[in-house]
Parts: C-alpha cells; structure tokens; sequence
C-alpha cells in the first residue's frame, strides 16, 4: 500500500482516481511515499524519509525545492495545460475589463447607489468617463506560447485581434500546433515595439524575472495595456509604477497584487485566480494523481 499526503485540498475527482487497494489517501501521515500539493509553499519542508515523489496540482513548480527534490531523487511533477482554458479565460476577461473601464465603471455605480444618487439618470452624464477602445485589429503581444499562450492566442484570434508571439523555449510539438496566423518574432522587441496588449505566460526563473522593466516599458507603444497572470516577479512592478502614473500604460491587470501596485492607478488587482475554476481544479487533481 503506498501513502499519499495532501497538502493542500485536492478535488475529489482526483483521488477517486488512486485505485484504493493500493493507495490510501491521507491529510496527516507523517512518513508519505508521495505528495499532491496544490500551492502549499514546501520551501522548508523536510522530506519524509519514504517520499519518493511530489505532484502539484498546477503549472508552476516554484512553491517546491526542486533542486533539493533532485539530491534526494524525489520526482516532482505537475500538471501543465490543465489549468490552460481556465487562464485563457481570464486574460481574455482581462483584455476587456481594463480596455473598457468596467471595474471603474462598476465601483462609480455602486457608490452612486449607495449615496441614494439616480444612477440611471446621472449615469449619461458620467459615462463618457469610462468610454474605452475595442480589441478588434488590436494586436496581442503573448510572451510565452505554451499550453496557456497558444489557447490565448486562438481565442484572441476569434476575437479578431492581431497575434505577435515571443517564445525563446518554443518547442517543436507546440509550434506545429500553433495557428499560421501567428506571428512568431525571434526577439522580445519585436513584440515589444508593436502590441497594444501584452500577456505574459512563462514560468518565474533567474532568466525570466523582470521580464517586463523599465527597458522593455520604454520600448512600448504608448497607452499599453499588460497583464501579468502568471507568476509575481515577471514584471518590475517598480519601474511599472511611474509608467502607470503618467498614463503611458493605461493598464496593468495583476494576479499578484501587493499594497502599492493594488492602489496604482490603473491598475485591476484579482488574488491570483487564473485556475480558480471547479473544472481547472479538477483536471490538475486528476492529472496529478495520474502523474
Ligand atoms: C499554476 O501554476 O498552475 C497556476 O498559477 C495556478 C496555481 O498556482 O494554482
């Protein structure tokens, strides 16, 4: 019988696929053959002395010691693309909140209402306010065309928008996968120079972290919009600040707000939802467990 440690909750789908005669399914077992983490940061956790491998429901593998995993011969996998429809979903929501002003719009009518205002009458006089442009012939800039970046460039596609890929890592399998009408750029500036939108889809390492600084900021068209919902660290959230102040990035949409860039002027802060889905959350639990 192998033990299977939880650290974190893992949807029910997932463990019904360990086979339960060989497998038993713990929260607290204090000598596990194996781990399903979703985002449990294990950083300092002392491995077990069974412990033979880690499976993160999830993409990114930053909350586990991989290189500390490897001394130990303790394989640690993940679950990549199963969260992939779950973050296109919302870089496309985010494309759109921050062209068209609607969580501005959203808070002006809730206070409106809460001060007893006539919103619909006051509201024509307003909204000029929170007009903002369409995404149709804009052009997509998407760093990074793994399983995520490449749902995101279809979707944007459909959506009639023009498509500049960067992917340095691209690999053979995931380029014949992308669609022709992708425009694949072999440096960042190329993307850089031209997007009226920029996503970022890549992992946090040594060679991707600020990714996004004051450098690239100053390569940018003017009024850009950037959305980060991949990992904290990938954009220089420094350098952003005076950009986001002086309108030269008319946005910048986070799953990884701290106080100051939170208050920043135009700027839509979310508490990292990209995979918070029931159904992303339960293909990374059963491809966790079938890894
Ligand atoms: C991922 O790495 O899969 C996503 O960021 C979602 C998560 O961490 O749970």
């Amino acid at each position: 019988m192998f033990r299977i440690k939880t650290l974190n909750k893992i949807a029910r789908v997932g463990l019904d696929q360990l086979d339960k005669s060989r497998f038993s399914v713990e929260e607290d077992c204090a000598n596990p053959d194996g781990i399903l983490v979703r985002s449990a940061k294990m950083h300092d956790y002392e491995f077990p002395e069974a412990l033979r491998a880690i499976a993160r429901a999830g993409a990114g593998t930053n909350n586990i010691p991989v290189d500390r995993c490897s001394e130990a011969g303790i394989v640690v996998f993940n679950t990549p693309g199963a969260n992939a429809n779950a973050v296109k979903e919302e870089v496309i929501f985010a494309m759109l909140a921050a062209s068209r002003h609607m969580f501005a719009a959203n808070e002006w009518a809730r206070k409106e209402a809460a001060a007893g205002g006539d919103v619909l009458t006051t509201m024509e006089k307003v909204k000029s306010q929170f007009a903002g442009p369409e995404i149709l012939g804009k052009t997509l800039g998407i760093i990074g065309l793994g399983a995520i970046g490449a749902r995101v460039a279809d979707a944007a596609l459909g959506l009639g928008m023009n498509i500049v890929g960067y992917d340095p890592y691209l690999s053979v399998h995931a380029a014949l996968a992308l669609d022709r009408r992708v425009n694949v750029v072999n440096n960042l500036d190329e993307l850089l120079k031209v997007s009226d939108y920029i996503t970022i889809h890549v992992p946090l390492n040594d060679s991707t972290r600020n990714t996004i600084d004051a450098e690239a900021i100053s390569k940018m068209k003017g009024s850009v919009r950037i959305i980060n919902l991949a990992r904290n660290g990938l954009v220089d959230e420094q350098a952003l600040l005076p950009a986001l102040s002086s309108g030269r990035v008319a946005a910048y949409v986070t799953d990884f707000p701290d106080a100051q860039i939170a208050n920043a002027p135009g700027v839509i802060a979310l508490p990292h939802l990209g995979a918070s889905t029931p159904e992303s959350e339960e293909n990374c639990a059963v491809m966790a467990a079938h890894q």
